[in-house]
């Protein structure tokens, strides 16, 4: 497969640090140094269905694809306001495409799993466009008292639409599983039968012990799909890393010893999207015109489950 086009769509409040120091006990002096963050995007008029329409037409656009065209979709989403269906199929609903949805939930690395997963599709052959939106609204998961989580994300949505081509050069998914370091519980209204606790809790995080899977399960995905392609760390054009802490990508890429160039970021005015981050940076730096035809780029996401995973993929 290839990625034939791209796009992404931002809710219009951006929340800056500053705005945050109103009713937090926080600053731009502790959120920046540590993460790279100086303001996010939040959904307040808008529904993520909305946001994942645009995105959607926009991709199919670039691609020249009409919706009626799309014969397999999958959404990667954690949290909205439905339970059921699946939010793929809510998106399907408004952006006119008649075809099969799959919903994953995957955390941050939900863009390269779904991607694997259209792989497989187009490599048996039953497939032709296939169409990969991202589409996340932390916002609604974190506790807006709970400094510690919520200066941390941003809400929006991206997608991609693949089409028949050989650039899809080697993967790699990965699983440490463990909910501790990262979670949050669906609210449970009591019922007569339910005798255990069960409550509604805002997204619980450890955040150095994430800090330190996520520099770990990269590095390693990227050399094992490295190996994989027979490629080296020179031969990669753009690393497109999921977009949850600068300094997390700093030490990747330091790890690597590549320069920052080649390393682009966009953490600084959108902070973390979970699965949407990379596709919406892909979106960005295309739009842009970075690539050229030919250009490898190296897509890695980690997060929640704890899950990770990376991909090589040329222009
Ligand atoms: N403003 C001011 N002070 C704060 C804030 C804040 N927003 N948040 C925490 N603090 C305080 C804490 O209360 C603590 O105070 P104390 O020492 O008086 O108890 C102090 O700062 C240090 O807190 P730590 O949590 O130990 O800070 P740390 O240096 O670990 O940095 C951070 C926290 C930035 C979250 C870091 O651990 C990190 O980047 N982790 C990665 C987590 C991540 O990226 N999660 C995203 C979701 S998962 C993913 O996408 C991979």
């Amino acid at each position: 497969m290839k990625i034939a086009g791209t796009g992404s769509a931002l809710p219009t409040k951006q929340v800056t640090n500053d705005d945050l120091s109103k009713f937090l006990d926080t600053s731009d002096e502790w959120i920046f140094p540590r993460t790279g963050i100086k303001s996010r995007h939040v959904i307040s008029d808008e529904n993520l269905e909305d946001l994942a329409v645009e995105a959607v037409n926009k991709a199919l656009e670039m691609a020249s694809v009409a919706a009626c065209d799309i014969d397999f979709f999958i959404c990667s989403n954690v949290v909205n306001e439905y339970i059921t269906p699946g939010l793929g199929c809510v998106i399907a609903s408004k952006a006119g495409l008649a075809c099969p949805s799959i919903d994953i939930n995957c955390g941050c690395p939900g863009f390269v799993y779904g991607m694997d997963i259209i792989d497989k599709y187009f490599r048996s052959g039953t497939v032709k466009n296939v169409l990969l939106v991202a589409a996340e609204e932390p916002s609604r998961m974190t506790a807006w008292t709970d400094r510690s989580t919520c200066v941390l994300f941003g809400d929006g949505a991206a997608a991609a639409v693949f089409t028949e081509g050989g650039n899809y050069l080697a993967s790699k998914l990965s699983a440490r599983p463990d909910p501790d370091p990262l979670y949050q519980y669906h609210l449970m209204e009591p019922t007569p039968y339910v005798t255990k606790e069960e409550y509604s809790l805002p997204l619980q995080m450890k955040g150095r012990e994430v800090f330190k899977f996520a520099i770990t399960a990269c590095l390693d995905d990227i050399k094992t799909v490295l190996d994989k392609a027979g490629k080296k760390v020179e031969d990669i054009d753009y690393f497109l890393i999921h977009q949850a802490n600068q300094r997390i990508v700093d030490s990747i890429r330091g790890h690597l010893g590549v320069e920052e160039a080649k390393f682009p970021t966009n953490i600084i005015d959108h902070g973390n999207s979970s699965s949407a981050s990379c596709l919406i940076l892909l979106d960005e730096c295309n739009r842009k015109g970075m690539f050229k035809r030919g250009d490898l780029l190296l897509f890695s996401g980690f997060g929640a489950g704890l899950l990770s995973g990376s991909a090589l993929l040329e222009w």
